[in-house]
């Protein structure tokens, strides 16, 4: 839960002045005295922030406090900027409302440092991201560029603002930065030429000096020693607590962090370096004949390294600080420069110089930090001006800054006022009109159009004539004589003629903040702020394209005779433009005041703080605060802090805020006139009533306290009671469960035992009486066998006895038939006896060996060679003849299975056996092959029908020979045709005769012994057929062929049976010739076959492949 806090808890003094009691100019300052001791060095008056300068670095600015007090109500916390930092920033990005931060005060008093805080504060709580970060941090780095160059350690503070700054800070709707834009005014430039004792120029001198590498110097032609430069006051060169050379790199960083490119940085650095140099440059007297002084440079040294550096032709600069030409109209007048002159021209150049540069970088940083959208924007201005002052001698620049101020405290009166008036017309309270000093009159003195000093200023210098700074004295001392603001020693007012704190060439005037005494000397020069033109010409001639921009006025081409708007008249205008634009913002003010003198921690010099609250107005600012009502809070934290004091809103107040207010007020009894009710606020008239509320608070909340450490302690040990009870509970139930499971345990164990024990004596029972059953069956078993034993053996005694008694009485039985037979047969027994027993043992012997040779019998196979033993030697005959004659049986058997066909099958195998059986070696593999005739199927074949028709008789063999060509041996294939009649050859593709040969011409046929398949059919010489001579022939059926062919001779009747010759060497009539065909074994060429080739005319050799 969030813990609401107020800015009334653990305060020290009273954090918001409004609610001092009582109110006065002392107890305000002991309230800040006190607060200041105690670090506490913000205190508020309503929203606006008193800061007083602590001169040492306090812890309250660390990222932890920016969280603290990111996102809190104003009166939240203790008073602190960044409070004002964020209610400005939320009520920007929330209620769309532009802010300005106008921080206000003496030099020295700290507004630089909280202008810094608060823009750190607020890059800190807005939006994040790369761009955003960049954006930042470029708004951030601006500071420090223009601290250097617009700074300086002045009397009273060592980093004094000599330049008044105002940056617009812009943010998108989401309260995220875009950019800014930074307004300069009048940079107090006099110091670059001449500084007040104890002071010194503007920072970036020394800091070029001190911390620029040796090489940079050498570039821009300085020397480190600051005793070298005229420029430069020496008595305050080092100041304590100042690191210039540490500074200058932290410039250099920021310059590059803000987008300076390096060129521009250099060139920046040759126009400081070139300001110094100018410095140096000192004049002579030199005599003319008119008797006139002119002026001389004395050593050209430094104007030439000058020139080198801008790039400036040193006679033309040389020229302009001799001569002085006055254009007018058509006419061009010259005049020389007394040294005087010459001077004032060296140093009015170097001061615009610096000036304009800075103005140029203050654009310059513009051009990098403007938002890039173009998008509405809302607006932050963080107004950090130079603070009033008084020094001893008060210038032209004093009177401006002091003027700024004047404007800005009128600007604080007439916006702290308005907006407290409008709170009360917005809340419905009723409101008076209160009275304080408004300092506007002072502003009319100063700016007013018409008597203004200002306008009487401008005056003096446009007015022909001679104009001193004496004769605008005089014309102020007529003009403002009456105003009561204004004392001069001349004027008409005799109240002043005696005083002799006013010298006669001063004025004074009583600003808001205290009487200034103005010496009125360089009034009119600095007002007109002229820079001869010559030199700004000699400036436009340079060839540093910077300088050349800084110095547009002296381009020829452009001369404008106009004078240029005097430095006052910017001046007004410029502030005038501020005000209108701050008017138009929601102001939120930053008053710093400066603890004291001395530049250091922890003194109050009260005078001096009295002094500042005084001018600042800060007594009337709390006075018109409490007027109407010192203290305003709106409903809800009111009652969210107070409801504790009732009971009808404490601890809840269901309804609206406002009417638990009412309620709270009501209950508590505070008189009706000390508050009133707006519509948003409560508004409670005197701080006493809210330090009796906050009294009763404190009571309330220690009784609360109390109560609150009650229920909590009684929650507490109730908490701690339940605790253990519930604890106690569960070690129980463990004990409880632990002390049964360990009886249960033991009884488990006991009964096991026991039940052991029991079953141990029950199963001993048991096997006892098992036993004993056992053995009484062994027992009985072993009687009964004994018993069977005795019974078996009795009984084996008595068979054995019966049968040894037929045996007996067989043996005798038999002896006594033997007996008997012998002594019956004894007178037959000699003559037949022994034939008779023969017989019956050769009958016996007989018929034993027909069944035995029945039972063995062989199979029907005719080839099965099997037949039983001969038993007996005598049956040797018997035996052999009775296996042939089963052989013979059994082949007749098998021969009357065959049909007529299958007969003659065999016969040709028989016959084929006959021929050839040992004669030939072919013959053996013809035995498994049956002779299949027609191998052609020359009837069924279509390709043959004609030949089949050609045959008169049936075909008995048709097959494929090779007719042997005797020219070489070579076979041609030929149908061999065999029927009863004749041998017919025909082609085997067409399937025409090619030869017939009728059976009796044939005389016989040739082979040989061996495996081949060759045959030569010889014919009888003087047949017919023999003139075309025998034919040799060869086949794979030559056994069935030449079987069939003698077969079919041997069934002819009417012819002889045809040879057939079997050797290896055979003549074959061939037409004439007669040749030999001789088979010899040998490798032949066909593989396995036979192959045939002629030898000469009368030997063909065929060679027969070894069939081994
Ligand atoms: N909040 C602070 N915490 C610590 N030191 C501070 C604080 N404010 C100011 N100072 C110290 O006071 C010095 C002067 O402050 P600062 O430069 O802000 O004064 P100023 O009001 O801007 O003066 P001027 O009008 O001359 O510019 C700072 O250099 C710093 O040392
Ligand atoms: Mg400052």
């Amino acid at each position: 839960m969030e813990v609401k806090t107020s800015l009334l808890d653990n305060m020290i003094g009273v954090s918001d002045m409004v609610l001092l009691e009582p109110l006065t100019e002392d107890s305000f300052l002991e309230n800040l005295r006190k607060r200041f001791d105690h670090n506490e060095i913000y205190t508020y008056i309503g929203s606006v922030v008193i800061s007083m300068n602590p001169y040492r670095s306090l812890p309250i600015y660390t990222p932890d406090k920016v969280e603290e007090y990111r996102n809190r109500n104003f009166y939240e916390l203790s008073p602190h900027i960044y409070a004002l930092a964020d209610e400005a920033y939320r009520s920007l990005r929330d209620q769309d409302k532009d802010q300005c931060i106008l921080i206000t005060g003496e030099s020295g008093a700290g507004k630089t440092e909280a202008s810094k805080l608060v823009m750190s504060y607020v890059a800190a709580v807005c939006g994040k991201g790369q761009e955003v970060n960049k954006v930042k941090e470029q708004l951030l780095q601006s500071n420090p560029v223009l601290e250097a160059f617009g700074n300086a350690k002045t009397v009273r503070n060592d980093n004094s603002s000599r330049f008044g700054k105002y940056m617009d800070i812009e943010f998108d709707f989401k309260g995220d930065p875009l950019g800014g834009v930074i307004s300069n005014y009048l940079l107090e430039k006099s110091r670059v030429v001449k500084q007040p004792r104890g002071e010194r120029n503007f920072h970036i001198f020394y800091q070029l000096l001190s911390g620029a590498s040796d090489d940079t110097l050498k570039k821009l032609k300085l020397d480190r020693d600051f005793s070298k430069f005229n420029y430069l006051s020496l008595d305050s060169a080092a100041v304590n607590g100042l690191d210039d050379a540490a500074n200058f790199r932290t410039v250099r960083n920021a310059m590059q962090i803000v987008g300076f490119m390096e060129d521009e940085v250099q060139s920046v650095l040759e126009l400081v370096a070139a300001v110094l140099k100018l410095g140096n440059i000192e004049f002579k007297p030199e005599s003319r004949c008119n008797g006139n002084d002119e002026s001389r440079i004395k050593d050209k040294n430094d104007l030439k390294e000058m020139c080198e550096l801008l790039g400036i032709e040193q006679s033309v600069l040389e020229r302009a600080f001799s001569y002085r030409t006055v254009e007018a109209k058509l006419e061009k007048v010259s005049t020389t420069l007394n040294v005087a002159q010459a001077y004032y021209a060296r140093d009015a150049l170097a001061k615009n110089l610096y000036s304009r540069l800075f103005s140029w970088l203050v654009t310059r940083i513009n051009e990098s930090i403007k938002a890039q959208t173009k998008s509405r924007h809302k607006v932050m201005g963080v107004l950090d001006i130079y603070g009033f002052e008084i020094f001893e001698d008060n210038s032209f620049e004093q009177f401006i800054i002091n003027y700024c101020n004047e404007k800005l405290q009128q600007i604080f009166i007439e916006l702290t006022l308005r907006e407290e008036q409008e709170e009360y017309v917005r809340e419905g309270i009723e409101w008076t009109n209160i009275e304080y000093f408004n300092n506007a009159i002072i502003c009319d003195l100063i700016e007013n159009n018409q008597n203004g000093i200002l306008a009487m200023l401008d005056e003096e210098c446009l007015r022909p004539g001679t104009v001193t700074d004496e004769t605008f004295l005089d014309k102020l001392n007529t003009i403002c004589a009456k105003h009561q603001h204004f004392e001069s020693r001349l004027s008409k007012n005799s109240k002043f003629l005696t005083d002799h704190s006013l010298p006669h060439s001063c004025f004074r005037i009583q600003h808001y903040a205290g009487k200034v005494l103005y010496q009125v000397e360089g009034f009119v020069d600095k007002n007109n702020d002229l820079l001869y033109r010559d030199l700004s010409q000699a400036m436009y001639k340079a060839t540093h394209s910077l300088i050349k921009q800084l110095f547009p006025e002296g381009n020829p081409a452009k001369v404008n005779l106009k004078r240029p708007p005097t430095a006052g008249f910017q001046f007004r205008a410029s502030v005038g433009t501020l005000m209108k634009n701050l008017k138009t913002k929601n102001p939120n003010y930053i008053r710093c005041i400066k603890p004291n003198e001395k530049k250091a921690s922890h003194i109050f010099t009260e005078s001096l703080v009295r002094h500042q609250v005084r001018y600042l107005g800060l007594m009337e600012n709390v006075r018109v605060r409490r007027a109407g009502y010192a203290f305003r809070q709106l409903y809800e934290p009111c009652l969210e802090r107070y409801k504790m004091l009732c009971k009808r809103t404490w601890p809840h107040w269901k309804g609206p805020a406002r009417e638990g207010v009412e309620v709270l007020m009501g209950d508590l009894q505070i008189p009706t006139e000390e508050y009133s009710y707006g519509r948003s606020k409560i508004f409670i008239r005197n701080p006493r009533t809210l330090f009796s509320l906050e009294e009763r608070r404190r009571e309330c909340l220690q009784d609360l306290a109390t109560l609150i450490q009650k229920i909590y302690r009684g929650w507490k040990c109730r908490r701690q009671f339940l605790l253990m009870k519930k604890s106690q509970i569960v070690v129980a139930a463990w004990y409880r469960r632990f002390a049964q499971q360990k009886k249960y345990k033991k009884i488990k164990s006991a009964t096991t035992v026991v039940q052991s024990y029991t079953r141990g004596w029950q199963a001993r029972k048991l096997l006892r009486e098992l036993k004993y059953q056992k053995r009484c069956e062994e027992a009985a078993t072993t009687i009964s066998a004994y018993w069977h034993g005795t019974q078996a053996r009795r009984e084996l005694r008595r068979l054995k006895e019966e049968a040894r008694r037929k045996h007996a009485v067989a043996v005798i039985w038999a002896y006594w038939q033997g007996l008997k037979v012998r002594r019956e047969y004894r007178k037959f027994f000699r003559a037949n006896a022994g034939k008779k027993i023969y017989d019956f043992t050769i009958q016996r012997i007989m018929q034993k060996y027909f069944l035995s040779l029945k039972s063995n019998m062989p199979s029907m196979s005719p080839v099965d060679n099997k037949w039983p033993n001969r038993p007996y030697l005598f049956l040797d005959g018997v035996h052999k003849e009775l296996r042939r004659i089963f052989h013979h049986w059994r082949c007749k058997k098998y021969r009357n299975q065959f049909t007529e066909e299958r007969k003659t099958v065999y016969e040709e195998k028989l016959e084929a056996s006959e021929i050839f059986k040992d004669k030939k070696a072919l013959y053996p593999s013809s035995v498994n092959q049956p002779f299949k005739g027609d191998y052609l199927e020359i009837s069924k074949n279509p390709k043959y029908q004609k030949l089949s028709s050609a045959m008169d008789e049936k075909v008995l063999l048709a097959d494929v020979v090779n007719k042997i060509n005797r020219a070489n041996g070579k076979g041609t294939a030929r149908i061999f045709l065999l029927t009863k009649k004749s041998v017919v050859l025909a082609d085997q593709k067409t399937g025409q005769v090619k030869t017939s040969v009728p059976l009796p011409d044939l005389d016989s046929v040739s082979v040989s012994t061996q495996s081949d398949g060759f045959f030569a059919l010889k014919l009888k010489e003087g047949s017919a057929s023999a003139i075309k001579g025998d034919f040799l022939l060869s086949s794979e059926h030559l056994i069935e062929i030449i079987t069939k062919l003698h077969r079919t001779g041997a069934m002819a009747a009417d012819r002889e049976q045809l040879n057939i010759d079997i050797s290896d060497e055979f003549l074959v009539q061939f037409k004439q010739d007669k040749v030999c065909v001789k088979f010899i074994q040998g490798v032949s060429k066909n593989g396995n076959n036979a192959s045939c080739k002629r030898k000469n005319n009368r030997l063909l050799e065929v060679l027969v492949p070894s069939s081994a």
